[in-house]
């Protein structure tokens, strides 16, 4: 029989070996890669000394080649719970010095521990994914394993907000489930996701692609639109992912969490009352608009290397967090496109499942005229932002800078679709189409010179002004914009206590 102090030193052992994960010498080998280990990740990650452990000492059960004798306590992968300025998240962090990150049976029963527990207590889940995928050794089993956490995945969504890291390599099954959350985050050169590697598509396709083009931080954020976020490094990821955890609440019964404003409300900036140019076809940077605007100019940007002709992110106003979505006329003149409208119809989506209040600001000249867009399916595509705005229930502020035509005026949180508050600029331009498209349109291109520029004048003086729309209540104010900060705080809190159901439904049929 053991003494008492020997059974302490037994479990100490334990919980020290378990601490090893796969070994120093793995260890060393993740440090030269420029990663940190699963649990210095977890540690960085959360408030200091609030994490909880949970089956620190789990293994697998695999009895094929040769597993049996291999047994690392854990089955790397760590799981538990912690703290994010005070409140309550759950992790999982794959450990790659162990089977290469790789999921068990075993080891997706503890995310699936994490993930049932987060649903019970309405937390949000916070996935650190370092993982070569289904552990080949275990066959049907892994498979298994990642099936039951993907369906967790599909549960959760909208319930608890999700959030993966991928800070290594990530192969299969390893990809799926970050796919099915809310947001990915992405190390730029250390990270990499894929369904199937370089070896075998060479094989497949005979195309030779390397690890960081096929699947690298940078492919993901600016070219598949798959990843909304890339770092330097480890450290800065888990950093941003913190800040991202400040302006979500922990479960969609709550509100997101307020803070106290440090920036005067009643904040008046002259410079936007030139932001606008004079001339409707200069470009100008809407991020001066929103930065200018939000509490402390502090703009925490979504997806800024994908689709940058639409703006999305999460700034606060008197304290509240909202979320921002904004055409760009800076790039491709702020059209409408394919990935611009998958990218805003998402983060409205998320917005929405979250109880965070929507603000649009509109300078849109139309969707993107050409066949690779017809092609494509802009129809379907664009169809999916106009859903999106359209069946959002928070509040919905929306203020049009210069040119909202078209059905690109309609989609963008139009008061149509159910935007509760409406501003224009002065400067605002809100028609069917642009003048001189309209005049092409009308007269058949009959007139020239003199008579068409006076068409052009007349269209430009009926339509291209927010009067119209003013007229017909469609806009509920034409505002100076220096004025913007205090206007839409006010609509915010005129806003605060909408209460707006959508008709009872299984789901609706979003244009997938
Ligand atoms: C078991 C694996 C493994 C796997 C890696 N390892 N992948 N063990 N099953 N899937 C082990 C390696 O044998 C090695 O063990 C250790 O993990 C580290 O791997 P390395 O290859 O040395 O590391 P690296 O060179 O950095 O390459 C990492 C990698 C590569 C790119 C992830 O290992 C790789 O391509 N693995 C296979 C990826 C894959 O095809 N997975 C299955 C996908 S199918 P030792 O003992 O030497 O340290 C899938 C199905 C689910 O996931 C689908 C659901 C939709």
């Amino acid at each position: 029989m053991m003494t008492l102090e020997e059974s302490f030193k037994d479990l100490e052992k334990r919980n020290n070996q378990a601490e090893l994960g796969g070994g120093i010498e793995k260890i060393e080998k993740q440090h030269k890669a420029g990663r940190d280990t699963a649990r210095e990740r977890i540690l960085a990650l959360l408030d200091a000394q609030t994490f909880v452990e949970m089956d620190k000492l789990v293994t697998h059960r695999c009895s094929d080649f040769g597993m049996e004798k291999n047994k690392v306590l854990g089955d790397g992968m760590i799981t538990g719970y912690g703290k994010i300025d005070g409140r309550l998240v759950f992790v999982f962090a794959q450990d790659f010095t162990v089977f290469g990150g790789t999921m068990s049976r075993a080891n997706a029963d503890k995310v699936i521990k994490v993930m049932d527990t987060a649903m019970k207590v309405g937390a949000p889940v916070i996935g650190l994914n370092d993982s070569g995928g289904a552990r080949i050794q275990e066959g049907v089993e892994s498979l298994a394993g990642y099936a039951d956490i993907f369906y967790r995945n599909v549960m959760s969504s909208g319930v608890i907000p999700q959030i993966s890291a991928i800070m290594g390599p990530c192969a299969g099954g390893a990809v799926y489930s970050p796919a099915m959350t809310d947001f990915i985050f992405m190390v730029k050169e250390s990270s990499y996701m894929f369904v199937t590697g370089p070896e075998v598509i060479k094989t497949v396709t005979h195309e030779e692609v390397t690890m960081d083009e096929l699947g690298g931080a940078m492919t993901h954020n600016s070219k598949s639109g798959v990843a909304h976020f890339a770092a330097d490094n480890d450290e800065q990821v888990l950093m941003m992912i913190r800040e991202l955890m400040s302006f979500l609440p922990s479960n969609n019964m709550e509100d997101p969490p307020t803070q106290p404003c440090t920036d005067d409300v009643m904040r008046q900036d002259e410079t936007l009352q030139t932001l606008i140019p004079a001339d409707p076809n200069k470009p100008y940077d809407m991020k001066d608009l929103i930065t200018t605007v939000v509490d402390n100019h502090n703009f925490f940007e979504v997806m800024p290397y994908y689709a940058q002709n639409i703006i999305i992110g999460f700034a606060r106003l008197s304290g509240k967090p909202i979320g921002i979505v904004a055409n760009q006329p800076a790039y491709l003149a702020g059209v409408l496109d394919i990935d611009s409208a998958m990218k805003g119809a998402r983060f409205v989506r998320f917005c929405d499942c979250f109880n965070i209040p929507l603000i649009t600001f509109v300078d849109v000249p139309g969707f993107l005229p050409g066949t690779n867009q017809e092609f494509g399916g802009i129809i379907k595509h664009g169809a999916k932002l106009l859903y999106a705005f359209a069946e959002a229930t928070v509040p919905k502020i929306t203020l049009i800078t210069r040119k909202a035509y078209g059905g690109a005026y309609d989609v963008m949180s139009s008061k149509h679709i159910g935007a509760d508050v409406n501003f224009v600029y002065p400067t605002g331009e809100i028609a069917v189409m642009g003048p001189e498209g309209a005049v092409n349109i009308i007269h058949k291109g009959r007139l020239e010179g003199a008579e068409r520029t006076a068409a052009v004048d007349e269209y430009r003086r009926t339509f291209a002004s927010p009067y119209k729309a003013a007229e017909l209540g469609y806009v509920d104010e034409i505002i100076y914009p220096k004025q913007t900060r205090i206007k839409l705080i006010q609509a915010l809190e005129m806003t605060q206590n909408k209460s707006k159901t959508n008709p009872p439904k299984k789901h609706g049929n979003i244009p997938l």
